[in-house]
């Protein structure tokens, strides 16, 4: 019981699955979570020793609750939250229509009010991590959407723009017991992205580096803000450097 524990929302697939499998090289034993009944997401979980699974539909942003218990009851503690599960909507800025009530609940219910559950109800079992010896962890997975006036849509890029300014929020408050950082990736190569031609094309042609990220590069940098012991509050921009564009 005494290894560090993750927990990564929306890890049976994309981004989450590189963070999951990354940080379970790392040492850490991964609590997987997505939507999918369990028997989907066995293959992962056979690979990640310790591992377990967790399903919850952030949708309903009251089930945080029951999956940091899930989490706490198998393995007794928690030390670093990854809130990466997140919901897409993809059209045309100018469609102002388009940008439905619903759509704006269901962009703001999963990508900051969920994330924002999920933290309150980690933060005893995060500061019991810091009398351990080390500070809690939590990295919010944002969106270059969020930092710049871009993205799939605008209600998107707004809830991600809200999560980074919680971020801030967050590490000035529940510091020095619990850090909170976010990587807030450009284009990355995942299902989420599938089809987005344009976005493609922009990345392989303007951005500095000359593609978009494979999950691995976000995964790469969850994993350093999680071995880091000093770092808060920081939005960690991870586009290929396309702002500079
Ligand atoms: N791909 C990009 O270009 C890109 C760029 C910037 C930021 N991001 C952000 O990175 C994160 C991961 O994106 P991705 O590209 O890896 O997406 P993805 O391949 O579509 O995977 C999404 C993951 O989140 C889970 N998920 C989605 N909605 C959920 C819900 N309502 N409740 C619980 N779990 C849910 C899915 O689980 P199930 O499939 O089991 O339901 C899956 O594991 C998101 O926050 C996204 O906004 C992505």
């Amino acid at each position: 019981m005494s290894e560090r524990v993750a927990l990564v929302t929306g890890s049976t697939q994309g981004i989450g699955e590189a963070i999951a499998r990354r940080l379970a090289k790392d040492g850490y034993r991964v609590a997987l979570h997505g939507r999918r009944p369990a028997a989907e997401a066995a293959v992962l979980l056979e690979a990640l020793p310790g591992a377990s699974y967790h399903a919850a539909d952030l949708e309903q942003v009251e089930s945080a609750g029951a999956l940091i218990r899930d989490v706490l009851a198998r393995h007794g503690r928690l030390d670093v939250l990854v809130n990466n599960a997140g919901a897409v909507a993809r059209f045309a800025h100018t469609d102002l229509r388009a940008a439905t009530a619903a759509v704006w609940r269901r962009m703001m219910d999963v990508n900051l009010i969920a994330p924002w559950m999920l933290v309150a109800e980690a933060e005893e079992a995060l500061r019991a991590s810091a009398q351990a010896g080390r500070p809690g962890c939590i990295v919010n997975i944002g969106s270059h959407a969020g930092a710049r006036p871009k993205g799939s849509s605008i209600p998107y890029a707004v809830s991600k723009a809200a999560l980074h300014h919680a971020t801030r929020l967050l590490a000035l408050t529940l510091g020095p017991d619990i850090r909170v950082n976010c990587v807030a990736p450009g284009l990355v190569d995942t299902a989420m992205s599938a089809g987005w031609e344009a976005a493609y094309e922009l990345w392989n042609t303007r951005a500095p580096m000359r593609r978009p990220a494979k999950p691995q590069d976000v995964a790469d940098l969850v994993a350093a803000l999680c071995a880091n012991d000093y770092v808060t509050g920081e939005i960690v921009i991870a586009d290929g450097g396309l702002n500079l564009t």
